[in-house]
């Protein structure tokens, strides 16, 4: 059952305090990505939320984003669209910069990654401040696509990160 799935997945994800920084409790996802069986409930648990719904493509977002979106890809019988940091990608890309807590950071897409109207989705692992998932969607909207929602493993709702992401539904399968 979904809330059985739910409570599997969560026992799989721990925290590591002060890491990368002082004050900062990371969410470590790798004691999930190990296990065989939750890894596959994570999917399933994904699969089962956009129910059916047609989608082109899945847009992962670098890194852990693409663990998830690859494997999702795969599953629903989509096509898997990288978002990556900037010059890591070889074609011409668009460019979306976004507010750091300090400073700025960008991400890339490939310009001909997707034609006007492709269904796209996109996912990460994790929801903070919204700030990567933002831009992320800013340039599924450049490239004219259809952004149907995004989801995220992980939700951390006091950061209020949902706020930004008003252009499309927001799913996501743990909140802290
Ligand atoms: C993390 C996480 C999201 C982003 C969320 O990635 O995987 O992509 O931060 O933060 P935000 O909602 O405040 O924008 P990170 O920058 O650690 O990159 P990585 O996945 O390559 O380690
Ligand atoms: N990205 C932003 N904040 C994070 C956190 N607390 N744990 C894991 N990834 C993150």
């Amino acid at each position: 059952d979904p809330q059985g799935a739910i409570e599997q997945v969560g026992r799989l994800i721990r925290d590591i305090p002060d890491f990368p920084k002082p004050g900062i409790v990371f969410k470590d996802i790798t004691p999930l990505l190990g296990d065989a069986r939750g890894f596959r409930a994570s999917i399933d648990l994904f699969a089962e939320r956009l129910g059916g719904e047609p989608l082109d493509y899945v847009v992962g977002i670098e890194s852990r984003g693409f663990i998830f979106g690859a494997a999702l890809a795969d599953r629903i019988g989509a096509g898997f669209i990288p978002v990556r940091k900037p010059g890591k990608l070889p074609a011409e890309v668009h460019r979306c910069e976004y507010q750091l807590e300090y400073g700025t950071d960008a991400l890339e897409v490939h310009r001909d990654a997707f034609g006007a109207g492709a269904r796209a989705v996109i996912i990460d692992d994790l929801l903070a401040t919204g700030g990567t998932a933002h831009a992320t969607g800013q340039l599924i909207r450049r490239l004219g696509g259809e952004l149907v929602g995004y989801l995220f493993l992980i939700e951390l709702t006091f950061l209020n990160g949902r706020r930004r992401l008003d252009n499309a539904p927001v799913t996501s399968l743990i909140r802290y």
